[in-house]
């Protein structure tokens, strides 16, 4: 039988990626950072001044990556050919990037195995886009995290003050739209709810809250 996972998707800024660490650190499972995957692809892709639109050389860099993820301290980090690229990752450049590379059927296809290589004993915690439809659709818990465009924004621009960068909220707010409307409307495994996913809004509610909310179906189904 293979190790349980718990899908966590739903759009940038929805705190996916918060509640996922928490989970995989309370359950002593595994995490996959799916976006990291995408934000590494393109990142690869814009150091080697490949052109966004190029999808035979965007596939064949997505399967011939060289990363690695690395826990330390708590923090996740990721390695691109053996550098340190966990700060680059997040640039706002990448992060367009990526959902322009997400958008390839190829690029997809290159990263799908590598995904599931993280399904582990005892367990996986996965957050992304497809985790619970195209992914892992076995999985026995799916959460489905969602919040205001306008939340979102602001939680960005908070993440960015605390690391002493000045965004508007209005830019911010566009480029959310943006990703969001890119990462809906694609072909392949578009952002939507898995049919057994259960959705949870975190507009206004903490990240305890949420958290505990989900602990209560993981020990439901798990
Ligand atoms: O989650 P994060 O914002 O880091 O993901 C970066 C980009 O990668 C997203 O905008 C999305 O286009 C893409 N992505 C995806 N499928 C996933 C995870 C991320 O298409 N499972």
């Amino acid at each position: 039988k293979l190790p349980p996972v718990i899908t966590i998707d739903g759009p940038s800024g929805s705190g996916k990626g918060t509640i996922a660490r928490l989970l995989a650190d309370k359950l002593n499972f595994s995490l996959l950072d799916s976006g990291a995957l995408y934000r590494l692809t393109a990142l690869s892709a814009l150091n080697r001044e490949v052109d966004l639109t190029d999808e035979a050389t965007l596939t064949e860099i997505a399967a011939n990556l060289d990363i690695r993820f690395d826990l330390r301290d708590g923090e996740v980090s990721a390695l691109l050919e053996g550098q340190d690229v966990s700060r680059d990752i997040r640039m706002e450049r990448v992060s367009m990037a990526a959902s322009k590379v997400a958008a390839m059927p190829g690029v997809r296809a290159a990263l799908l195995q590598r995904q599931r290589d993280f399904r582990q004993a005892p367990g996986l915690v996965a957050d992304g886009r497809d985790m619970g439809t195209t992914v892992f659709p076995d999985a026995p818990v799916k959460i489905f995290l969602t919040a205001s465009a306008e939340e979102r924004a602001r939680r960005r621009s908070e993440q960015l003050r605390e690391k002493g960068v000045s965004v508007s909220l209005r830019d911010l707010l566009e480029d959310i739209r943006a990703r969001d409307a890119r990462d809906m409307n694609r072909a392949t495994s578009p952002l939507a709810p898995a049919e057994d996913a259960v959705e949870l809004d975190s507009t206004g509610v903490d990240i305890d809250g949420v958290l505990q909310i989900v602990l209560q179906l993981v020990r439901d189904r798990i």
